[in-house]
This record gives C-alpha cells, structure tokens and sequence, in this order.
C-alpha cells in the first residue's frame, strides 16, 4: 500500500523519483507526487489524483537541476482520493510522505489543535504538523518525539526546509528498505525501485531513524547511537521487473511460471528427494507436530486450501487454513505441538504478520513461505522457505500462487518422509510427479486460450460460477477470484454438491459456469453436478484431464489438461483459469495489471 522514494546524490533527483515511482505503482495508484530541493535549496512539491505518467506529463521539466527529493504513490485510505490529500504533505518546514495507518489522529489532531492547520482529511499530515511542532534544529529529536506520539504503522520519509540534500526516515511496521549506490543514496518502499542501482541494501530495522545525504546514510537508534544495518544481496535483475515485449505484466509473469517452479524446486532436492538443508529448517519441526495451522490472505490462503486438501489424507493429522484478517482476533486453538505455516509473496501483509506474531506468542513453531527476500514476516519467522518467483508486477497474483503451491507441496513430501508417511520411493515419485506439472504448464501456456470463443461469452456476463470437488474446489476459489479482481465479473466458487443446496437458483439460461473435474474418485459425481446446471441453461466450460471420459455437448466448451497424477493437476488447472481471467479483463479493455481499488502489498488493515 502506496510507493514512497526518496533520493540524494549527483543525478537528476526528478528522473529517479518518477522512475522509482512507476516502478513502486503497483503498490497503490489513485495519485501521485514529489517533493524536491530546487538549485535553490527550496523546496517545491508537485502532486495530483491519477497515475505516474500523469504527474510525468505535469513536471515536464520541473525538478530539473534537483539533486535530493521524494516521491509518493498513493493507495487511499484515510481521506478521498483528491489532490490536497495526495503526499507529499507540507506542515511549516516539513514535508512529509507516509505508507501507513495512524490510528490516534483524530486524538492527535486535537491534542495538538491541529484542526484549523490542516488541509486534508489524512492522517499523514497531521504526522507533518506535530513534526514541525517538535522540531527545533535537531530532526532526529523531533522524529523520536513523533514516534511517540504515534499509534499504528507507518514509513515516513521527511524533508526539513533547513536541511537541503538531506531526508530523514523512520518506520514502524510499514516496509523501507535503503541502498547506498555510487550514483546516490537511495530509500524506496520495496526492492524494485533500487534494482536499477544496487545489488545491496538493508532493510531499514524498526525504530531506527535514517539519515541519507547525497554521499552516504546513516542509521540511528532511538537513544541516537549509530548502528550498522546488516546488508542483503538483491537476487534480481533489472529485467526481471520489465515487461520483455509482453502486453502486460500478468501475461509475462504467467509465462514465468515454469522456470520459477524450477528455481523453487531443484535447488531444494538431494537424490530426488526434498532437502531443506540449505533453508535450515530442520526436520524436529515437522516430526514434533501434532497439527497443521496454515494463514494467509486472498491467493495465498487459497494456495494454502489446496494444501490442506493434499495433506490431511498423507500426513492423518488435522490441517487447518484461516484466513489472517480473523485468525489474528481469535483465540486460535494452537499450542507449541502446531506448526503454523505462512503465507505471503509480499512477507508484508499486515494481517499475516499479525498472525505470525500471535503464533509465536502461543509457543507455535512458525515456517512461512515468502517470495521477498528479507521481508518482515521472513525475518520474524522462525523458518522461512523462499519462493523464488522474482519480483511479481502485476497486482493479480499468478506464478507467486504456483510456487507457493511448489513450495506447500515440498513441504507435505518432506513432512510425510519424515514421519514415515512415505517411503523414501514414494517421495521420490511425488517429486518426480511435482516436475511432471512444469511442462504439463508449458502445455497450457501454449494452448490458445484466447482464441475459443469462451472470452466473448464471459465478458458480456455478470455473473459465474467455478465448481469442483475436494482438489479442484480449492482450486476453483483462486479461479473466481482471479477472474473477480481482474475482469469485475461476479465470480462464486463452490464446492460441486453444495450448489443444489441454494445457489443453482441463480443458474439460468447462459450463466457461465467454469467446471474443474480432474479428481478421478469423484469424476462422475462432477458430471452428474454439471448436467445440471446444463440442464438450466448454463454455459458450461469443463475443464478435464485429457483421457477423461465426457460426452459429446456436455460443455460449451471443454479444455483438456495433460494426464497427471490427481494430486498435481492444479498447476495447469491453474495457468488456465488465469489465462481466463486475463483475455477477459483484455477483452473489457480494462487495466489488468492495476486494477481498479486494488494495490500490490496490503500493509494496512
Ligand atoms: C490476488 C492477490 C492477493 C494477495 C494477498 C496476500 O491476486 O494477489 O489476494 O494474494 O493480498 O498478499 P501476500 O501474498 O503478499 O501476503
């Protein structure tokens, strides 16, 4: 949730800002703005509703000669989305961006009367105001003092009138990672705005004020002494974060899903077996539990459903999935004999890091699984597993899901190996089925989804519906949402046999319904399922192995996947429904990488 960049050094600070903020702007895109020291040493802020290229086309030449300033992309949550609420915000000598909630504005606001001040409705600015309050000449005292005002999350990157070249930041929760490069000192909100740059950075810790000048930064403790912030490598290239000639970052990173299956997997097998060595997650976690307790929001979660549907019957132990957003006011039945599993591609879901802390205040044993490197939740946890998808642009989330999924699935093989669930040959021959999914992918990937006529029926609809049976409902619930958040067709998933039980009254003549039927042991009750709703009247897309057995007419239109073993379909079941929900997004001629009132990595509740 929203983009912030902040730069000091001897290039032109407007051209770095506007790049890094079209790279950050699948974190949040209802507005944007800059904030810059002009050759002068004063400062100018430049801000509007609407996108990057829009503020790109405002500046002009704007910030030219600038060599110190910062940026901010916007995902709206206190306070509409207009141009006096975008940031950067302005308060006497401060200015100010913020990704974050606080949560006592409103008490702030008249603690420190600050009504007739302010001229937004965000909580950022009221941040701004009590700044200038505070600060006296000394901003590391004034943002100490701010700090403890404040109760929520934030990452605040500050500018004071008097300091030019110089930008301050602090955060709490909300992610800030800093690079010192030989073209300038550089803070940005994720990695892919300091990929240009660097090959390393640090992850500013919580609590730790940082100073950047134009030839170094600096990290402060809250009692002012000097730290030395530990220093990651960056595992990503340039490339990785551009579009490579494909339309859309979606389609790009749908292509990808092969090759980051295999990244994810090989390194992690030892003759044919999966081996965690160098993860150093040693295997007491998964011999000493006595049950499963998987959290996660949105397509993480669901990555994790399938996961339980694949565990419970080879490891006979209870599995539980939750979603983060209501494990974490629960009062969750887990104790130091569960092992909580995490999920997240970002590893800065808000919720999912307040669930990973509730684990471990039980006594749980926590392994998360997590695409960024050196993210919150991958620190915090006691174990982590990478994902090793490269960074994911588009806001759907597509190759980030298949190696969750790779990832929960090495993981069942390791856990059933280790407690004598499977034998050392039984392994072996799931790992060798979990390979067998990569090309039955590339399969899919090449199938011209687009040109069956499928697309042109679903967008002219409103409503659908997917079904399947064990495996493939889990699957189903990443297909509607898939196709829900990038086209905005009403999409429902359910399990087969419940549709009877109400929802078939919304089945009428041409409702489409996507049907997933690769489950061998409930394959004829699937088909008894989809004629009836043809029965009503539904437009009926199946989605089957390639042998099986459906009559002629039974669905409109019937996509046949490779032949797998049951337990490994959803990987191509998966680049479908997502080559679905993209040509429909497409064919509406909507934005698919940003859809609308989405944003990449939820850092807010
Ligand atoms: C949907 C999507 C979201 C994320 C969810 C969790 O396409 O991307 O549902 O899966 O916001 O995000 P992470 O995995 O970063 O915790």
């Amino acid at each position: 949730m929203c983009g912030i960049i902040g730069y000091s050094g001897p290039l032109e600070a407007g051209n770095i800002l506007l790049n890094g903020l079209s790279q950050l702007e699948y974190r949040g895109y209802d507005s944007a703005g800059i904030g810059y020291f002009d050759t002068a040493s004063k400062v100018h802020v430049v801000k509007e509703t609407g996108k990057v290229a829009k503020l790109k086309e405002t500046l002009s030449s704007a910030g030219d000669g600038s060599h110190c300033g910062i940026g901010h992309t916007r995902w709206a949550t206190h306070g509409g989305v207009s141009d006096v609420n975008a940031h950067p915000h302005r308060a006497g000598r401060v200015t100010l961006i913020h990704n974050g909630i606080i949560e006592n504005y409103h008490r702030l606001t008249q603690e420190f009367d600050l009504e007739s001040s302010l001229l937004s409705q965000t909580d950022s600015e009221v941040a701004a105001w009590i700044l200038d309050r505070f600060y006296d000449g000394d901003a590391q005292s004034a943002i100490r003092k701010l700090a403890e005002c404040i109760v929520g999350s934030y990452a605040f990157c500050i500018m004071f009138d008097d300091r030019p070249g110089e930008i301050y930041a602090i955060r709490s929760v909300s992610p800030l990672v800093a690079s010192y490069t030989p073209s300038g000192a550089l803070i940005a909100s994720d990695l892919t705005a300091l990929i240009p740059y660097t090959k390393s950075y640090f992850v500013v810790p919580e609590g730790h004020i940082v100073k950047i000048t134009g030839y170094k930064i600096s990290v402060f403790n809250l009692d002012g002494e000097k730290t030395a912030p530990e220093m990651m490598e960056i595992n990503w290239n340039t490339d990785a974060a551009m579009k490579n000639g494909f339309p859309h970052f979606m389609l790009k990173e749908i292509h990808e899903q092969p090759e980051a299956m295999k990244n994810t997997i090989l390194p992690r097998m030892a003759k044919g077996l999966p081996d965690f060595t160098d993860d150093g997650i040693p295997d007491d976690i998964f011999a000493g539990c006595s049950q499963i307790h998987i959290v996660a929001c949105g397509t993480a979660m669901h990555a994790g459903m399938v996961a339980r549907a694949l565990m419970e019957p080879v490891l006979r132990i209870p599995v539980m999935v939750s979603i983060a957003s209501e494990f974490r006011y629960e009062e969750p039945l887990i104790n130091e004999h569960t092992l909580v599993i995490i999920i997240s591609q970002s590893g800065e879901t808000i919720d999912t890091l307040a669930a990973l802390r509730l684990s471990k205040s039980y006594g749980s044993r926590t392994l998360s699984i997590v695409n960024v490197k050196g993210s919150t939740i991958a620190r915090e946890s006691d174990y982590v597993l990478y994902t090793h998808a490269g960074p994911e642009i588009a806001v759907a989330s597509t190759k980030a899901y298949s190696v969750q999924l790779a990832a929960l699935y090495m993981i069942s093989c390791r856990m059933a190996l280790v407690r004598g669930s499977f034998t050392k040959s039984q392994a072996s021959a799931f790992l060798t089925d979990l390979l067998d999914a990569i090309p039955a992918m590339e399969t899919m990937i090449s199938r011209k989804i687009e040109e069956k006529n499928m697309v042109t029926h679903l967008i002219n609809q409103q409503d659908t519906f997917f079904m399947g049976r064990g495996l493939d409902y889990a699957f189903s619930l990443e297909g509607a949402l898939k196709l829900k958040e990038i086209s905005y067709i009403h999409a429902e998933a359910y399990a087969a046999g419940e549709l009877k039980h109400g929802t078939i009254a919304l089945i009428t003549q041409d409702v489409p319904v996507i049907a997933i039927a690769t489950q061998e042991h409930v394959f004829s009750k699937m088909i008894s399922n989809v004629r009836e709703v043809k029965a009503r009247g539904a437009f009926v897309i199946l989605l089957t192995k390639e042998h099986a057995q459906a009559d002629q007419g039974l669905a409109d239109i019937h996509i046949r996947i490779p032949d797998l073993d049951d337990r490994f379909t959803v990987f191509p079941i998966a680049v479908i429904l997502q080559l679905i929900a993209y040509y429909a997004s497409v064919g509406k001629n909507l934005d698919v990488d940003q859809p609308r009132n989405l944003a990449k990595s939820v850092t807010v509740e």
